[in-house]
């Protein structure tokens, strides 16, 4: 609910159990009066706008800019041209008062999704506008709030609105600046790199602004958009006030932390002011893409209940011919890498389909000169050498088989050897008569050329209409290292901007067919990602041990519905560990399963362990993929992850239990799961169908179930363990 104080002219956001209120004051300014969660029953406003404190220190701006503000982080930072008359100075100054508001339907962020596919839930939103102009010109910015309150989340962007004669220079934007309430905070981020993607981090906000950011033009594996903040010994795993954002946008980001000696802490989050240029000419508006923000009572658990059900219903797109679960998936790059061959392809297809895979999508190296990563991209058009007939004969046998089929693009990218570069060697970024590096041989097209997004739109499209293609998995393999365009610094937002274009119209005119995000890993993996991919790759890095760290991150931030892990070789391509079958399936399936092995070497004994887990994955994927997923158990308490995935109605969850280092003298404490009918008796099967338990909801959720696994002897045994169970009502 959106109320509004004539009287006081206060605005209370209200949601399920948090509240946000800002009022105008005097002068016109908006006034961030507070957040948080509400009073246990009070049903109205929280603040009525009479609130005064004598000497209390507050008085924050919502959207603060640079000419209200000097010193202090700013959202807006607008220069106007020289006035008349005034000798040849710009004017850096923008002091936005209110003017209106208005509360309306389904208000839609900047680079929300052109495709038209429609979400899981469609209710309309309301969302407040306030409208605000400056003191002097007639420029004006509007603070929109989108209201999701069955969820506690807002999405908070801004709309600038140029009715002056001359066009204004914006020098920075971001979406949203979010005030805190005072006091000591825990900062929890995902940092990482190649590899290593979405590891958690923890610190205490010191005095000053802390930063996080992106400058390599997409999401990037050093740094996700995402945060939670606690005040320090408030919360924890399930428990306390936690706030939690992130950030709908693909391209350079940045979030700042700025925390005073008054003990104030503001967040912004945004376009990243790093080499950051925008001019709106006259009558020209923009709308930047949303900041998500919400507050959980429920500690980080609850921080992520919320965000995987906003992903889930309201951002995550449903395409009409879609299964409504994500299929088990079979990708070629782990056994086959760029060693392509029409046969190999199809053999692998029958023992693939035997064993229950739904999708198969071939990875890198079906197309042009593309026999290694020296060649071939930009030329989207199947090789002759490997397919002779084209792509479609392989594409109906697979449909026979069974299966969907998908193909991998990076349409991002130019190698120098290739039709594309040959043709046009100037389509790439980079500054003329400069050094241009060569990363991973390809170079990155220059997006700020309407022709060439025209280009690579048409390639896929092509590709799209002449094969009967169900799965793109869109990859991109390098950052910007020169970022030399036609549009000068605007190539930053312009190359995102590109991205999404090409998708929403790909989505539009191909609605059957659905998306997987990947960059090198998991270097595209955001909010604004998230409403035009049906799931995204999360690392190359695909031992399972390793997985965990970049699983349990993930989930902080994303839903398990989104998350592709693959079942890949017994020695692990990338750190040579070796693992058993039932590890590598218990961890790839916490998500969306996959699987990159040599299926033509393996034994008959694993195909048929293989069958079994992917059947026991169809029995409960649709808890996992749908149901509420809890860590009960993270990494840096005793080595071990447990995961409970448990339906709306309690009445089955799965139980995922890897313990990473296992020893014999090693205890965990038994884990209390959540969400189970207290009155009902469960049963828990593991992936034989054997009984490994019997318990009431209420003794599951009281007494708990173990970790480790009791062992023999006295000796450490330095493997990992794990194991999957299903629960179900007993009947
Ligand atoms: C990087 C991706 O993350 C991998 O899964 C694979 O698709 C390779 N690119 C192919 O070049």
């Amino acid at each position: 609910m959106i109320d509004f104080n004539h009287k006081t002219k206060t605005f209370n956001l209200l949601s399920k159990s948090a509240f946000y209120a800002m009022q105008i004051d005097q002068d016109g300014r908006l006034i961030h009066m507070g957040m948080g969660h509400r009073p246990i029953k009070c049903e109205g406003p929280v603040v009525s706008g009479l609130y005064q404190i004598p000497n209390w220190i507050g008085n924050t701006i919502e959207v603060p800019c640079f000419g209200d503000l000097a010193c202090d982080e700013v959202a807006l930072k607008i220069s106007f041209p020289p006035a008349q008359g005034a000798g040849s100075l710009p004017i850096r100054d923008f002091r936005p008062r209110y003017e209106s508001h208005d509360i309306v339907e389904d208000a839609q962020p900047g680079l929300s999704p052109a495709h038209g596919q429609s979400t899981l839930v469609s209710s309309p939103r309301q969302t407040l506008r306030i409208q605000m102009r400056d003191i002097e010109y007639d420029f004006y910015v509007r603070a929109c709030y989108r209201l999701t309150p069955e969820h506690d989340i807002l999405e908070a962007w801004l709309e600038l609105d140029n009715r002056t004669a001359d066009t204004v220079e914006i020098e920075q934007c971001f979406f949203a600046s979010w005030t805190l309430p005072f006091g000591r905070y825990l900062l929890t981020y995902l940092d990482g790199f190649w590899g290593t993607e979405m590891h958690i981090s923890r610190e205490t906000l010191s005095f000053g602004t802390k930063m996080l950011e992106s400058r390599t033009i997409h999401t990037s594996a050093y740094r996700n958009p995402f945060f939670m903040l606690n005040r320090v010994g408030h919360a924890g795993y399930d428990n306390g006030e936690v706030f939690f954002g992130q950030l709908s946008y693909s391209g350079n980001w940045r979030l700042a932390f700025e925390y005073r000696h008054d003990l104030s802490l503001r967040v912004h989050g945004g376009y990243n002011p790093f080499d950051f240029q925008m001019f709106l000419p006259p009558s020209a508006t923009h709308s930047t893409p949303a900041f998500v923000f919400g507050i959980s009572e429920n500690g980080w658990d609850g921080a992520s209940a919320r965000l995987h059900a906003f992903q889930r219903e309201r951002l995550m797109p449903r395409a009409p011919d879609a299964p409504r679960l994500r299929p088990v998936l079979f990708n070629t790059s782990e056994a086959l890498g760029y060693g392509l061959s029409q046969d190999r392809i199809i053999s692998l297809a029958r023992k693939a389909s035997t064993i229950g895979v739904e999708l198969f999508c071939i990875d890198d190296g079906w197309f042009s000169a593309r026999r290694s990563p020296r060649a071939g991209l930009g030329d989207w058009t199947p090789s002759r050498e490997v397919f002779p007939s084209g792509l479609q004969p392989l594409i109906d046998e697979i449909h026979n088989l069974g299966m969907r089929f998908g193909l991998w693009v990076e349409p991002e990218m130019v190698n120098p050897d290739s039709e594309l570069f040959r043709a046009h060697p100037d389509w790439t970024l980079g500054f003329p008569r400069r050094p241009r590096t060569e990363h991973r041989n390809q170079f990155i097209l220059d997006f700020g050329r309407p022709e060439v997004v025209e280009y690579v739109y048409n390639s896929l499209e092509n590709l799209l209409s002449v094969n009967t293609v169900d799965f793109i998995k869109w990859d991109m393999n390098r950052i910007v290292t020169e970022p030399g365009s036609v549009c000068g610094k605007a190539i930053w937002l312009r190359h995102t901007e590109a991205v999404y274009s090409i998708i929403d119209r790909l989505r539009a005119r191909h609605p059957g067919v659905t998306f997987e995000s990947c960059s090198s890993g998991g270097a595209r993996i955001d909010a604004g990602i998230l409403s035009r991919a049906e799931e995204v790759w999360i690392s190359d890095n695909t031992d399972p041990l390793c997985c965990l760290a970049t699983q349990e991150g993930f989930s902080y931030a994303y839903c398990p519905r989104a998350m592709t892990s693959w079942v890949t070789s017994k020695n692990n391509q990338q750190t040579g560990r070796s693992s058993s079958l039932g590890l590598r399936f218990d961890v790839a399936m916490r998500g969306v399963l996959g699987l990159s092995v040599n299926l033509l070497e393996l034994s008959e004994e694993d195909l048929i362990c293989c069958a079994r887990h992917i059947s026991f994955y169809k029995r409960c994927r649709s808890l996992i993929q749908d149901g509420n997923c809890h860590r009960l158990q993270e990494l840096d308490e005793h080595n071990a992850s447990v995961w409970q995935f448990v339906d709306h109605t309690g009445s089955e969850s799965v139980v995922s239990i890897v313990v990473r280092d296992h020893r014999s003298a090693q205890y965990h404490p038994y884990v209390k799961l959540k969400g189970l009918r207290t009155g009902s008796a469960y049963v828990g099967k593991d992936h034989h169908g054997r009984i490994i338990c019997k318990a009431t909801g209420a003794e599951l959720m009281a007494l708990g179930l173990p970790v480790h696994q009791k062992c023999d002897g006295m000796g450490s045994i330095h493997i990992a363990y794990s194991r999957t169970i299903h629960f179900r009502i007993a009947d």
